[in-house]
């Protein structure tokens, strides 16, 4: 079936994510994907330089991750997780404790990136609760943070146009300055009264859809050690950090300080199956335990902990623990060093920044920095005409790709940036 067939009949009956229908060009139907690449139904490949909203780490199609979750779907596809457990869930609990730190010694199953933050809220919450704290309810965020679209990961979410139609029932939040600016963020952390907050959330390292801002590792570990001294419990959201995206296994790994709860989904699963963690120590756990059924984590989803998923994220792990995925991400990150050294000078590619595989840019034109600039829309069609799949931020371009992108797709990419620079100049 063509391209333009598919788009009519979507357009008729789908609803599309983040999408304005009435001003957004028609969706353009995917028939199969191979590595960085995705094909379109007339048979157009794109170079998937988003790895797809951030999740296909090994890229499109992979035979060991499909062959895995096969052999699963003849074993057992689903089973309820209340009462029940299986193998490849324990298993995959079992290795991801032992790629993070030590205090990490438990791990609760989810079905995406913003359930996994709503439980790590809910977590921290009743941990004090349970206790009999009834005056820890708040949580401090971030300037620009983004932590999913769900009514909890919503209200830990700076004040935007994502969320402004909703802003009045979001819980209160406090959100600290953003974490560019190292001393206006210590300053406020200090001056806070600790014995309201529960939680400290962020994005270490890299705040993603608040545009790919990142920030010193030293910010980081100083804020979670001021906030351990007030007794905060620190959540790192690794949802779009996690494995291998930023260099290291976690963000996390770049830091001093160890936070008490972790999110995960999005790389975990390869981009096979929707699947969310949360993890935290055993002593945060242990304040569950109790005769008292009310102290139970009240929280479950249908999917949690699907079975084919984990056999997703286990075979994810078996390709993250390959020599030869960390050399690709060494490669990755290389070619965007050379990339960004030519544009040093730039007119208009300005604030170049490099994270492990993740690079970013504002294209410097018209009005400021900010996720509906004008340029976006063009930038947007631009590059889908060139054959390439990229989802500015406003005027901030990156690129995300899957680890296994050839270099001279990247090297394609890079001379379409530039390209479109130039038209602007
Ligand atoms: C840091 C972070 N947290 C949470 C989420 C929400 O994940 P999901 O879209 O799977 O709900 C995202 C999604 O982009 C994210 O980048």
């Amino acid at each position: 079936m063509s391209n333009s067939n598919l788009s009519s009949r979507d357009a008729a009956v789908v609803w599309h994510p983040f999408t304005q229908h009435q001003i957004e060009p028609i969706s353009i139907p995917i028939a199969s994907g191979k590595g960085a690449y995705l094909v379109d139904t007339d048979g157009k490949k794109y170079i998937d330089a988003i790895s797809s909203w951030w999740v296909n780490i090994h890229g499109h199609g992979h035979p060991y991750l499909a062959q895995k979750v096969y052999e699963q779907a003849l074993l057992l596809e689903q089973v309820i997780f209340a009462g029940f457990t299986h193998e490849p869930a324990i298993r995959l609990s079992e290795r991801l404790l032992s790629h993070l730190p030590p205090n990490f010694e438990r791990v609760f199953f989810s079905d995406n990136g913003s359930t996994a933050v709503e439980v790590a809220i809910k977590m921290a919450l009743q941990f004090f609760h349970n206790q009999g704290n009834t005056k820890r309810r708040k949580i401090l965020a971030f300037a620009d943070a983004y932590h999913g679209d769900t009514f909890g990961a919503m209200s830990l979410g700076a004040p935007s146009s994502f969320n402004a139609p909703f802003q009045d029932m979001l819980f209160e939040v406090e959100f600290l300055p953003s974490p560019q600016d190292t001393q206006a963020c210590l300053a406020a952390m200090s001056s806070l009264n600790a014995d309201d907050y529960a939680a400290f959330i962020f994005e270490p390292l890299i705040q993603g859809a608040g545009g790919m801002k990142m920030y010193e590792a030293s910010t980081l570990d100083a804020l979670i050690r001021m906030a351990h001294e007030k007794d905060m419990l620190c959540i790192a959201d690794e949802i779009m950090t996690g494995f291998g995206r930023t260099g290291k296994w976690f963000a996390m790994d770049y830091l001093a300080e160890k936070p008490d709860i972790a999110c995960f989904s999005k790389g975990l699963t390869g981009g096979m199956m929707a699947m969310g963690l949360t993890l935290c120590s055993d002593s945060l756990f242990k304040s569950f335990l109790s005769e008292d059924r009310k102290k139970t984590l009240f929280h479950s989803h249908s999917f949690t902990a699907n079975p084919l998923a984990c056999a997703a994220a286990n075979a994810s792990l078996d390709l993250m623990e390959k020599e030869e995925t960390w050399a690709s991400i060494a490669r990755v990150e290389s070619r965007h060093r050379a990339f960004a050294a030519t544009l040093k000078n730039h007119s208009i590619l300005k604030n170049v920044r490099i994270q492990g595989t993740i690079i970013a840019m504002e294209i410097a034109v018209g009005e400021a920095n900010g996720y509906l600039h004008s340029i976006r829309d063009k930038a947007y069609a631009y590059f889908i005409e060139q054959g390439i799949l990229m989802r500015p931020l406003g005027n901030t371009i990156y690129i995300l790709a899957p680890y296994c992108i050839e270099d001279e797709d990247l090297a394609y990419i890079y001379e379409k940036i530039t390209a479109f620079a130039q038209e602007l100049i």
